[in-house]
C-alpha cells in the first residue's frame, strides 16, 4: 500500500464543539468548481503593479449546505490569483485584520530576503501591514503564496491561506498552449469538519482530513469543452500527497512542474504531488464525446482510509464542443546548464514516530531555531545535497527558499526522464528513500529557510536556516 503520514495518533481525538462530520455523508459532484478571483493591481506603471490584500476571516460554503469560517486573502477561497510577467516588478501590501499574526510565503519565488516571508519576519495580528517586492528576475513559473508564521502556519494554511501566482515569459507564451478559459488553476487540498460546518485543526492530524476540495470546494464538478485544458495544480494540503490520475486511465500530458515548463511534455496516466508541489497537465478531452463525465482520482490512497472519499477529486463533465488552435509543442524550453558543484551536504530528515502528542521533528537531529544559523553558504556557489528520509513510516518533502534545484538523484539511480527532471522547489521523500539536489545560491544574499513541506511536519520543528553571505 501507499505509505502516508501516521503520526501523533493519540493527538487525533476531535476536540471540536459538535459532533464530527462523516464524510461519506457528502454529495460528491454537486457544486461547481469556482475559479479562483484575478487580483487587480491598484496602480501600475512601466515597471511595476501594485496590489494590496487584507488577511480576514470569511464564511463560506466549502460543503454542500454548510457554512464555514476560513482564514482568508481578500475574502476569497480558493485564495486569488496575481498573473505576473518576468521582468516585472509586483509589489503587494497585505494588511492583517486576522486575530493571529502571519508572514506571507511567496512559494518558489526568488526574492530578497525582506520580501521572502520568512517564519521570524510577521505581520502583526489585528491591523499590522507589510509590503512585500518581487522583483521577477526568474523565468515563468506556477508559484502560489501562504502563510509561513512559525508555529502558525499549518493552521493558518489549513483554514484557508493559500493563493496563486503565476509568472509568465516570452517562452512560454509563445508556445500557443492552451490559453484563457482553458487555462485553469486548480488548489487541491484535505480538510476535516465538524457536522456544522467548522473547521477542526489538530496538529499532525493525518486520519481524520478525508474531505477533498479541489478550488475550496468538496469534491467539485468541473464543465468542460471537449478539447484541450491546461490545468495548473497547486498541492496546498497540509500533509496529503496526490496521485492523479482520469478514472479510464487516458493519458495526461505533464508540461510544467514547480519552476515552470519541462523540456519536453512528459506523457503519462498518473500526476504526482507532495505538498506544495505543482504539476502543470494539459488534458485533451476531444477524445470524449460530449456528455461524458470522467472523474478525476486519486491513486495515493492508503489500504485503512475511506477509499470512496480519498481516491475521488472532482469531476469533469464534458458539454459542448469547441475549436481548438492550442499545440503542446514537442519542445517546450531549454532547462539552464548544470554548473559544476563545489560543496556537497548531507540532510537527515526524522520525526519521533512515537505517536506521543509531543512529537518533535528534526533535520540533522534538530528542531528548529530562529536564532541558529544551520548551513553557511557562500554567495554564488553550487551545491549538491543529499537529503535522506530517515523515518520508517512517515513521509516527508523538501522545500528550499530563494532557489529552483535540479534532483539529479533519486535513491542512488540518475533522473533522466519524468517531471523530475525540470525546476524543483520542493521534492518528495518516501520513508527511506534519498534523493540528491543541486542548486546555485545566487541573486540575494541573507538567511532563508528550508523545511519539510508537510506543514505540520515543519511546525514541529523538521525546518532550518540557510545564510548566504
Ligand atoms: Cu511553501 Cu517555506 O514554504
Ligand atoms: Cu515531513
Amino acid at each position: 500500500g501507499m505509505l502516508l503520514p501516521v503520526v501523533n495518533a493519540a493527538a487525533n481525538e476531535p476536540r471540536a464543539a459538535g459532533a464530527e462530520l462523516d464524510p461519506a455523508g457528502i454529495a460528491k459532484f454537486t457544486q461547481r468548481m469556482p475559479l479562483a478571483p484575478v487580483l487587480q493591481p491598484y496602480l501600475t506603471t512601466s515597471t511595476t503593479s501594485y496590489y494590496r490584500m487584507t488577511l480576514k476571516e470569511a464564511s463560506k460554503e466549502v460543503v454542500p449546505g454548510l457554512t464555514t469560517k476560513l482564514r482568508t486573502f481578500n475574502g476569497s477561497f480558493p485564495g486569488p490569483v496575481i498573473k505576473a510577467e518576468s521582468g516585472r516588478r509586483v509589489v503587494v501590501k497585505q494588511t492583517n485584520a486576522l486575530d493571529v499574526p502571519t508572514s506571507i510565503h511567496l512559494h518558489g519565488a526568488h526574492v530578497p530576503q525582506d520580501s521572502d516571508g520568512s517564519p521570524m519576519d510577521l505581520i502583526a495580528a489585528k491591523g499590522g501591514s507589510k509590503t512585500y517586492t518581487y522583483p521577477n528576475t526568474q523565468p515563468h513559473a506556477n508559484l502560489w503564496f501562504h502563510d509561513h508564521a512559525h508555529h502558525m502556519e499549518s493552521e493558518n494554511v489549513f483554514r484557508g491561506m493559500t493563493g496563486t501566482y503565476i509568472l509568465t515569459d516570452d517562452t512560454e507564451r509563445r508556445l500557443g498552449l492552451p490559453s484563457g478559459s482553458y487555462d485553469i488553476p486548480v488548489s487541491l487540498r484535505d480538510a476535516r469538519f465538524t457536522d456544522t460546518g467548522e473547521l477542526v485543526y489538530e496538529m499532525g492530524d493525518f486520519r481524520h482530513r478525508n474531505v477533498i476540495l479541489a478550488n475550496g470546494k468538496a469534491w467539485p464538478y468541473f464543465e468542460v469543452a471537449a478539447r484541450k485544458y491546461r490545468l495548473r495544480f497547486t498541492n496546498t494540503a497540509n500533509q496529503r500527497f496526490f496521485g492523479l490520475s482520469l478514472a479510464d486511465g487516458s493519458e495526461i500530458v505533464q508540461i510544467g512542474t514547480d519552476g515552470g515548463l519541462l523540456s519536453a511534455p512528459y506523457r503519462t496516466d498518473t500526476v504526482s504531488i507532495s505538498p506544495g508541489e505543482r504539476a502543470d497537465v494539459v488534458i485533451d478531452f476531444s477524445r470524449y464525446p460530449v456528455g461524458t463525465t470522467i472523474e478525476l482520482r486519486n491513486k495515493h490512497v492508503d489500504r485503512d482510509e475511506p477509499a470512496n472519499e480519498i481516491g475521488a477529486v472532482l469531476q469533469f463533465r464534458v458539454t459542448r464542443s469547441a475549436r481548438d488552435d492550442s499545440v503542446v509543442p514537442t519542445q517546450l524550453r531549454t532547462l539552464p546548464p548544470l554548473p559544476t558543484a563545489t560543496v556537497d551536504r548531507s540532510i537527515d530528515m526524522r520525526m519521533d514516530e512515537t505517536g506521543a502528542p509531543s512529537s518533535m521533528a528534526y533535520i540533522n537531529g534538530k528542531t528548529y531555531d530562529m536564532n541558529r544559523i544551520d548551513t553557511e553558504i557562500a554567495y554564488g556557489a553550487t551545491e549538491i545535497w543529499t537529503v535522506h528520509n530517515a523515518n520508517q513510516y512517515a513521509p516527508h518533502n523538501f522545500h528550499m527558499h530563494l532557489v529552483q534545484f535540479r534532483v539529479l538523484e533519486r535513491n542512488g539511480q540518475a533522473v533522466t526522464e519524468g517531471p523530475e527532471t525540470g525546476l524543483k522547489d520542493t521534492v518528495p521523500l518516501k520513508p527511506g528513500e534519498t534523493v540528491k539536489i543541486q542548486a546555485t545560491f545566487t541573486g540575494y544574499r541573507g538567511t532563508y529557510v528550508y523545511h519539510c513541506h508537510l506543514f505540520d511536519h515543519g511546525a514541529m520543528g523538521m525546518m532550518a536556516n540557510m545564510r548566504i553571505s
